[in-house]
């Protein structure tokens, strides 16, 4: 083992090894390593962090996640306030903000402009000192924000140090928290399958995920930043704003690469129609173009009015709204049976693509709009992306549209469907509906399941219609003659699936549930059955009381897990699977038992020998869980110094009490255990 100055050396090149990996991956988009060499850096780190827990350093990619949950956000005041900007919605109004500023400058000096996309997003600061991130918060409501340091941390675009040798004493970087599209298809389609409302458009995903209590959960949502200015550009040596966004991304930031800089209004005006014509390419939402004078002497100069600063203003872009006729709705029964109306609609152009389809989630959504087939409907694509049906026009209605009924039975299948109460969903319960049977399918193969390569969702929609695979142990029976007549495949592409299936037997035990696709669990529920079980066979025998032993786990879950696994013939097809050799290596390598698995603690009072965040964290490496507040499923409350109310709640409940010295030796009895 390494002594501790050896261990200080190799934390510190491990981490600036890693922070650049970070910034090739992340920001650059160009890895230098292969993810399991990167893997392997990780590991060494958290191994050597683990023995020597003092030496864990606030820039350590390690503390990316890991916060405690908090019950409410605490507030920070913004040093200088973070101002909105005014609107312009027309060229004209561009060439208004021109002339207030000539006239306010008495046209003394030339003016060069920096036009930026806007995203659309919301804004935070992140407050560097010496060159490290120590605090991030929320606009709130220009002078106060919220401080949601420990979420903003789990965002790999935003470096926990800066890239430079130099750091300024202080640096606040003002930027855009966003989602991007694709992630935001795949969130919202993974919250409609476990039974969550889908998020209306990025920027609500992005908003909802920021502003989560608990880090863990921000951390598992794909958050992304750009930065777009800072607080105080006297902080900086930078001259002008395009000087200064260069300088951002020299210390590790991502800046958008659609940025131009403009001398006049006319070119400001030909980079609007530039940006709005790339704008459906684009990953992501922008609402409009940003205008700013580039020279800081003359935006200190212009100032600011009360609450937006004379030398910006907004372009925004006209919203991609347009009416359209409702022509019929189809019925698509999902993975999980749910039954999804689909608005199909008269083709319509809107924000530079056609649209034919919009789903309308569920029955309750074509009430509460009141759409009647007929209608004209107002269409929107939801921040751009997704075609959402916003209203129906009552106005134009004359009296043929006809009201909008669920169906009794499968589309699919004819069996009867079935509504349970507090459920938005209507389901076909017939455990063989072909349609949920394709669907499942799908999702094995899928990025959510055990992402076999080649096997998307056209081919697998191809093999199950020719009847080749009816359900999953098929797939590991497919033959490269099987695979090589699918449209647009050849031997290749059939050789390179047939080893991707081969590979995909090697996974992980959560990977594998998820990829089952149980109702109610997805990524985050088999990680937490992984952790707690271990072996499929223990979870397969797990009782109801065994799954909601599990922190995280409630009534719906657990009933769900059981239903699947008490079926007959979800236990045959999954025999036949272990047969066909499935190996599933757990994530914690080499430790093998999880001492702590199965155990649940809370903490109250201050621990004098190690922080709360330092104690979650070993817990968790042993297998234990942590809860935030008091109920059924705590098996410890660990008491510190001034312990709380909870205290003697938990003694009522009779749960085990550990002061701080059982609590540590507790951890170090599994540690020493361990080796
Ligand atoms: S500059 C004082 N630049 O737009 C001006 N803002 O009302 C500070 N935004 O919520 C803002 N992209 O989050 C600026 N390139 C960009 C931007 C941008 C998006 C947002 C910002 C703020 C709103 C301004």
């Amino acid at each position: 083992m390494l002594n501790s100055t050896a261990a200080k050396k190799r934390i510190q090149d491990l981490i600036q090894e890693i922070q650049l990996h970070d910034y090739q991956y992340y920001i650059l988009d160009n890895p230098l390593i292969a993810d399991s060499e990167y893997d392997l850096l990780f590991r060494e780190l958290l191994d050597i962090e683990k023995n020597f827990p003092d030496l864990v350093s606030q820039d350590s990619p390690s503390q990316r996640v890991g916060g405690a949950p908090l019950e409410k956000f605490a507030s920070i005041e913004h040093r200088f306030p973070m101002l909105s900007l005014e609107n312009a919605f027309n060229d004209q109004e561009l060439y208004e903000f021109e002339q207030r500023l000539k006239r306010f400058l008495q046209n003394s000096t030339p003016l060069s402009y920096i036009a930026e996309p806007k995203l659309d997003g919301l804004a935070v600061e992140l407050v560097y000192e010496e060159g490290l991130f120590v605090k991030g918060s929320t606009r709130g409501d220009g002078r106060t924000g919220e401080d949601i340091t420990s979420n903003l941390k789990t965002i790999q675009t935003i470096p926990l140090r800066l890239h430079t040798p130099e750091p300024p004493a202080i640096i606040e970087v003002r930027g855009e928290v966003f989602i991007g599209n694709d992630d935001f298809i795949a969130l919202n389609k993974e919250r409609v399958d476990s039974g969550e409302p889908p998020f209306a458009n990025p920027r609500n995903a992005a908003a909802g995920s920021l502003r989560q209590l608990d880090p863990q959960l921000t951390a598992d949502r794909p958050l992304d930043f750009m930065v777009y200015a800072v607080s105080d550009p006297a902080s900086t040596k930078q001259n002008t704003q395009s000087g200064l966004l260069t300088y951002l991304n020299s210390l590790g930031f991502k800046i958008n690469p659609h940025a131009a800089t403009c001398s006049d209004m006319k070119s400001i005006i030909t980079h609007y129609n530039h940006l709005l014509e790339l704008r459906p390419a684009l990953p992501y939402e922008i609402d409009g173009m940003v205008v700013k004078v580039d020279s800081f002497l003359l935006q200190q100069r212009l100032g600011t009015k009360s609450r937006s600063p004379r030398w910006a203003i907004a372009r925004k872009f006209p919203a991609s709204q347009a009416t359209t006729r409702l022509n019929s709705i189809e019925f698509q029964v999902g993975r999980t049976g749910a039954v999804t109306p689909v608005a199909l609609l008269e083709p319509l152009r809107i924000g530079g693509v056609t649209v034919r389809r919009a789903t309308l989630h569920n029955e309750d959504e074509i009430k509460r709009k009141d759409l009647r087939i007929g209608d004209t409907v107002l269409i929107q694509r939801a921040g751009d992306v997704i075609p959402e049906v916003i209203k129906p026009i009552t106005d134009l209605r004359d009296g043929t549209e006809q009201i909008i009924s669920m169906p009794r039975t499968c589309p699919v299948c004819d069996h009867t469907l079935s509504r349970e109460q507090g459920e938005a969903a209507t389901r076909c319960t017939n455990p063989h509906c072909p349609s949920q049977r394709m669907r499942s399918l799908i999702h094995f193969t899928s990025k959510a399941g055990l992402d076999i390569e080649g096997l998307g969702k056209k081919a697998m929609e191809q093999l199950f219609n020719e009847k080749i695979i009816t359900d999953i142990p098929d797939i590991y029976s497919l033959k490269h003659e099987h695979l090589q007549h699918l449209d647009g495949w050849g031997e290749k592409s059939a050789a390179n699936a047939i080893k991707a299936i081969a590979d995909s037997k090697k996974t992980t035990l959560s990977q594998f549930i998820a990829a089952l696709g149980i109702r109610y669990v997805g990524e985050v529920t088999s990680r937490l059955l992984e952790t707690r079980f271990q072996t499929l066979e223990r979870l397969m025998l797990a009782s109801t009381d065994d799954l909601l032993a599990v922190e995280g786990i409630g009534e719906q879950v657990a009933g769900s897990l059981q239903d699947y696994f008490s079926d007959p013939a979800v236990q045959e097809m999954l025999s036949t699977l272990m047969r066909n050799g499935f190996e599933f290596s757990l994530p914690q390598q080499g430790t093998g038992i999880l001492p702590l698995a199965g155990n649940v603690f809370l903490f109250t009072g201050t621990m004098a020998s190690c922080s709360r965040s330092e104690a979650k964290e070993r817990l968790k490496d042993l297998g234990g869980q942590v809860s935030s507040s008091l109920t059924k499923k705590v098996t410890h409350l660990v008491c510190g110094d001034k312990p709380g109310s909870k205290l003697k709640k938990a003694g009522e409940m009779s749960i085990s009490i550990l002061n701080e010295q059982q609590f540590m030796e507790l951890l170090g009895q599994q540690h020493n255990g361990d080796q």
